[in-house]
């Protein structure tokens, strides 16, 4: 088959693999009608991730149609058109039971791996490394899902297209979570730092969980429009003082809560402190002294409202210096964060997807071929043409 595979850092091919099989009683294979690319991705693209081999299989959102399955699998038949998490789930074990399905005790096969990087193994995660399993992603014709049965969520027959269902495989509910995790009361004002496509879900998911106010951070003019069509209030990063402008729209206080959308790779932003700080961080990043870039995260804990909470949804992989702990303690803040539990919110996203609520397609601004795929990471990572969010199709 062919599928998008990761050679090296910046290197990502559009190759001939072998065809997935079941190799497990409980897999399915599922032949795979869209799938999209994500910011994690950038993460391994950048190689920023650890434990990536040459030859590995990238994607982790994808959904299509069930082609085979093993010989235990109960509920999923094959036809079934199906979703496919980034979080590989047994939904028998103890976390998997309490709805913790991002750190599932089963799935991650280099469980000993994990627990030496983490202190404890967490699930076995689609295309995205050794650390999380090794297993071949998504970004293909066709993917092999383990536990199968517990790992899917399948799609309702009334007609969504893929574009609709598709982000239900991550990005959606991973917004979602990340304005679950504040708590949300009355009168909130929640900043939320990133424009990009988790961000974009993070900020709708602000508004239906009932925040009055939502300001949103970047400097990707498109992404920056993209939030004020949602209700958002914008600072542009590149052209203004996060933290002054936070402040005023706040009367000083900073916001009740706090989004981190971006990730390990954050740009360092205006403001001299800041400078030295972006700085900072790239010349440790390139002495291999620190693993990444937490410029965002800095700046949120920084501008948090006192007994605020300080929600991270950006992917981190090893090592951050100077992180405020004082500005954290201090101001008695909460912070939450994790790889999303997409399961724990399937049911209730896919019916407010079916009942109108949101339409996930806003996102969407590249449709292309699975074969266009290299090209388009290099547009998704750079910001090209107005790029937000891509689809490919087999
Ligand atoms: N927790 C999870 O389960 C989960 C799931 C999916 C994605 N993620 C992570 O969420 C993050 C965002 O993903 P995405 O797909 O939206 O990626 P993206 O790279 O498209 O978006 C990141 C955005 O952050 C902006 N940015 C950079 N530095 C900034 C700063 N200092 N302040 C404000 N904005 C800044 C960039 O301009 C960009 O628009 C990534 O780290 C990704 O790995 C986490
Ligand atoms: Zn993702
Ligand atoms: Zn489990």
């Amino acid at each position: 088959m062919r599928a998008l595979v990761w050679h090296g850092k910046g290197d990502i091919r559009y190759d001939t693999v072998p065809d997935p099989r079941i190799e497990e009683r409980t897999d399915a294979i599922v032949k795979v009608s869209s799938c999209a690319i994500c910011g994690s991705d950038l993460h391994l693209m950048d190689g920023y991730i650890p434990f990536m081999e040459s030859g590995d299989v990238l994607g982790h959102e994808c959904m299509g149609e069930v082609v085979e399955v093993g010989p235990e699998t109960k509920d999923l038949k094959v036809g079934d058109r199906v979703v496919v998490p980034f979080t590989i789930t047994c939904g028998k074990c103890e976390q998997c039971r309490k709805g913790n399905y991002s750190v599932c005790e089963n799935s991650n096969r280099n469980a000993a791996l994990a627990s030496r990087m983490f202190g404890h193994t967490t699930a076995g995660l689609f295309g995205y490394s050794h650390i999380t399993g090794g297993y071949a992603g998504g970004q293909a014709e066709y993917v092999r899902v383990p536990f199968a049965d517990t790992t899917v969520i399948k799609a309702p027959k009334n007609g969504l297209s893929d574009e609709q269902l598709l982000f239900l495989s991550d990005i959606f509910p991973t917004g979602w979570q990340a304005a679950v995790h504040c708590d949300i009361e009355e009168g909130d004002v929640v900043a939320v730092w990133g424009c990009g496509p988790v961000a974009q879900f993070a900020i709708k998911s602000c508004f239906m969980l009932g925040a009055h106010t939502v300001i949103a951070i970047d400097r990707v003019p498109e992404r920056l429009e993209m939030a004020r069509q949602a209700g958002a209030i914008t600072i542009d990063f590149e052209k203004e003082s996060v933290l002054e402008r936070l402040n005023d729209l706040t009367g000083g206080r900073g916001p009740d809560k706090c989004i981190e959308a971006v990730g390990m790779e954050a740009h360092a932003g205006l403001g001299s402190a800041q400078g030295l700080q972006g700085m900072y961080d790239k010349a440790k990043a390139a002495l291999m002294l620190e693993t990444e870039r937490p410029a965002a995260l800095r700046e949120a804990l920084y501008a948090c409202r006192p007994g605020g909470i300080v929600s991270v949804a950006g992917v981190f992989g090893g090592m951050a210096d100077k992180i405020p702990l004082g500005a954290f303690m201090n101001k008695g803040l909460t912070l939450r964060t994790g790889q999303t539990h997409v399961k724990r919110f399937a049911e209730d996203l896919l019916r407010r997807i079916e009942e109108g609520e949101i339409d996930p397609t806003f996102v969407i601004t590249h449709r292309l071929s699975l074969a266009d795929g290299p090209e388009a990471y290099h547009t998704f990572r750079d910001k090209k043409d107005g790029c937000i969010k891509v689809v490919l199709t087999p």
